[in-house]
């Protein structure tokens, strides 16, 4: 029996919702579904209201997910005009730099200009409702408008993190047919310098980029030197100085595409998730507000970057939406040193915190000193996200960073939920460490077998989803089938979340990871089929496979079999080579952990390579590789092995 932690005195004398209050309004939303979520939508303000509030249907065949569709809204100015009644001056978003001396704050009513310069100039380059914009930015002030620059004008924004390499920005630039990239000249991270500029310079010079990129808005960030192309380049600081500090809001549908994020799957290459305006938002607003109690006036710290949906859902428009202030912060979690995190919490009075278990972990290793040497009194909530938090972590910053005074939401989601969908709620619940606890408002978690047999009571099966919420993903852009392929194919009649997951006697799930391909390396998700096709790629590799092991810190890391071309000796040299060759290829973020030469790899007769045996080689654990009766050729384990052991 795991601890359980009950809601702490203070948290339950002040929390939005008590357990009873949970209980009753999820019954509600479960049991009067249209009209639960046709109140919710009265959280943001709508320009035509909606008459149809839902319109889905999970059926492979007929697959449409519609929410408040013929409403009509803007995102932008819910996130920032309907406040300027109330809180014009209130700061919207605290900046801290990744040099602990800089920082500041934008209010409501400076968000407005920025973004309505921001949307100015995006017009003057000719870019309309619909078109599609690709960023490439720092953690600065400027993402933020930028992202909402686009949602004012009604232009579909593609954020790109700034660890993927130029290729990979490329070819996300390529899929969505994107015509202006953003980015800036350098970015800064743990006092090292990232040639953003640079990278997008050699993107736009990639076979089919010059297709349909016509222009590149630059935004000085650290003023070093930049290569200039007179062609494309702009200067963002040179555009605002020519443009009027108001730009009317444009009229968009609830179904219109807000933006699309690529992330990756199990199969080919990365996926464009496209979200819409309308749901989207009211899901965003909705899980911001009681995930973390968010009462006003609340000083708000997520610590993702915009480049992943954590960063667009609850840095950016959940936060924003709700009249919050919301933190955003360039650097590192060890720079200059491991009090850093805790520093800005003190410095900027952070009342609710949420980070990742890999930043956990990693300060965790560093001792309890870093975190002692700062006061955190402010400190009301923490949160985690981006994969299963061990009891150990959760232990430590419920222990050591709450001070056993902070509730922690471990919140589970995905970029294609688009907002949290199982995460233990301040005020209502009862917290074990490791589980994400139970489902929030119109959520309906189901395990099911691989029969797609639903499993009751305390079991452990495949996460589905049986309805539809609005912050759904509504479709892979450009690739429709891709979409039902993926996530409605596998279980009929139900969304497949690709993890696994069990249920325990009190109705609560524990996330145990993916069932699936996909790797899950410091909550940032690669696909193993990406990594192996770019390695493939490599003059000197004749195949490849590529498996998660655990990692102490990053949860997973990457462990990647490759076998050479006939005549080709492995070296410590080669091995280099192909760690630069990947993050050549994809980005940094995928740089290889481990790389083992294989003369051969297993499979069975009919070819296929069996992952389940290279996982527990790479994990070292040699005695339960299972049956390998069924390999074409047995005798390639014993090699592996070998060369594994040599590897230790
Ligand atoms: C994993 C990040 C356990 C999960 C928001 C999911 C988690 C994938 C948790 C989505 C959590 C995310 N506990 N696992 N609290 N949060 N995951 O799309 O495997 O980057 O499918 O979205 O991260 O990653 P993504």
């Amino acid at each position: 029996m795991s601890k359980v932690y009950s809601v702490p005195k203070s948290i339950a004398e002040s929390a939005l919702l008590n357990e009873s209050q949970y209980s009753k309004m999820y019954q509600q939303s479960i049991d009067n579904n249209e009209s639960f979520w046709a109140e919710q939508a009265a959280r943001i303000d709508w320009i035509k209201p909606f008459k149809t509030i839902k319109d889905v249907s999970y059926q492979k065949d007929d697959l449409h997910i519609r929410w408040y569709e013929d409403g009509t809204l803007n995102v932008s100015e819910n996130c920032i005009d309907r406040h300027l009644a109330t809180r014009a001056d209130q700061v919207a978003i605290i900046w801290e730099g990744d040099d602990p001396s800089v920082s500041k704050s934008i209010t409501y009513r400076e968000l407005h200009v920025e973004v309505c310069k921001f949307a100015n100039v995006l017009k003057s380059l000719g870019v309309e409702k619909g078109d599609r914009v690709t960023l490439y930015m720092p953690m600065i002030p400027e993402a933020a408008f930028a992202m909402l620059a686009c949602a004012r004008i009604g232009a579909v924004h593609s954020v790109v993190f700034g660890g993927f390499s130029a290729d990979a920005l490329a070819g996300r630039i390529i899929d969505c047919e994107s015509k202006l990239v953003i980015t800036a000249d350098y970015s800064r991270r743990g006092g090292k310098q990232i040639p953003l500029k640079n990278n997008v310079d050699a993107a736009a010079e990639k076979e089919g980029v010059k297709e349909y990129l016509q222009s590149v808005l630059v935004i000085k960030n650290t003023g070093d030197d930049v290569v200039w192309n007179e062609s494309l380049d702009y200067w963002y600081h040179e555009c605002i100085a020519q443009v009027e500090d108001d730009c009317p809001a444009t009229e968009m549908g609830a179904e219109d595409p807000l933006f699309i994020l690529y992330t990756s799957g199990s199969t080919g290459k990365p996926k464009g998730v496209l979200h819409t305006s309308g749901g989207y938002l009211v899901y965003a607003s909705l899980t911001h507000q009681y995930v973390f109690d968010y009462h006003d006036g609340d000083i708000y710290w997520c610590t993702a970057d915009v480049g992943w949906i954590t960063g667009h859902s609850y840095i950016v428009y959940g936060p924003l939406a709700n009249g919050a202030t919301t933190l955003m912060f360039e650097g590192v979690p060890n720079y200059p040193d491991s009090s850093r995190f805790w520093q800005i919490c003190d410095k900027h009075q952070v009342n609710i915190c949420y980070t990742a278990p890999t930043a956990i972990r990693a300060l965790m290793r560093e001792g309890d000193s870093y975190v002692n040497s700062t006061s955190r009194q402010s400190l009301r909530l923490l949160g985690s996200v981006g994969e299963p938090i061990n009891p150990e972590a959760w232990q430590w910053y419920y222990d050591v960073v709450g001070e056993q005074r902070c509730p922690i939401v471990d919140t589970w989601w995905q970029t294609e939920t688009g907002g949290i969908l199982i995460s233990p709620l301040p005020g209502a619940t009862p917290l074990k460490p490791g589980s994400a606890s139970r489902p929030l408002f119109g959520i309906k978690p189901a395990l099911v077998d691989g029969d797609g047999m639903e499993l009751p009571g305390a079991t452990e099966g495949n996460l589905v989803i049986s309805d539809s919420w609005p912050g759904q993903m509504r479709t892979v852009y450009g690739d429709h089938q891709r979409f039902i392929d993926t996530y409605f194919s596998t279980f009929e009649g139900r969304y497949f979340t690709g993890d696994g997951a069990r249920r325990d006697e009190d109705g609560y799930y524990w996330i145990t990871g993916r069932v699936d391909d996909v790797l899950n390396i410091s909550g940032h998700r690669m696909g193993t089929a990406e990594i192996e096709s770019a390695l493939v790629a490599h003059q000197e590799v004749a195949e490849a496979a590529v498996v998660g092991y655990p990692h102490d810190i990053k949860g997973q890391g990457i462990y990647t079999f490759v076998t050479l071309n006939a005549g080709v000796e492995g070296s410590q040299a080669l091995e280099k080579e192909l760690v630069q060759w990947i993050r050549k290829e994809i980005g940094p973020v995928a740089s290889p952990d481990f790389i083992q030469f294989a003369p051969g790899l297993p499979k069975t007769r009919s070819g296929k390579i069996m992952r389940r045996i290279l996982r527990k080689i790479a994990e070292d654990d040699f005695a339960n590789l299972g049956d390998i009766s069924t390999l074409a050729e047995p005798a390639v384990v014993d090699d592996l092995i070998e060369n594994r052991k040599n590897k230790n």
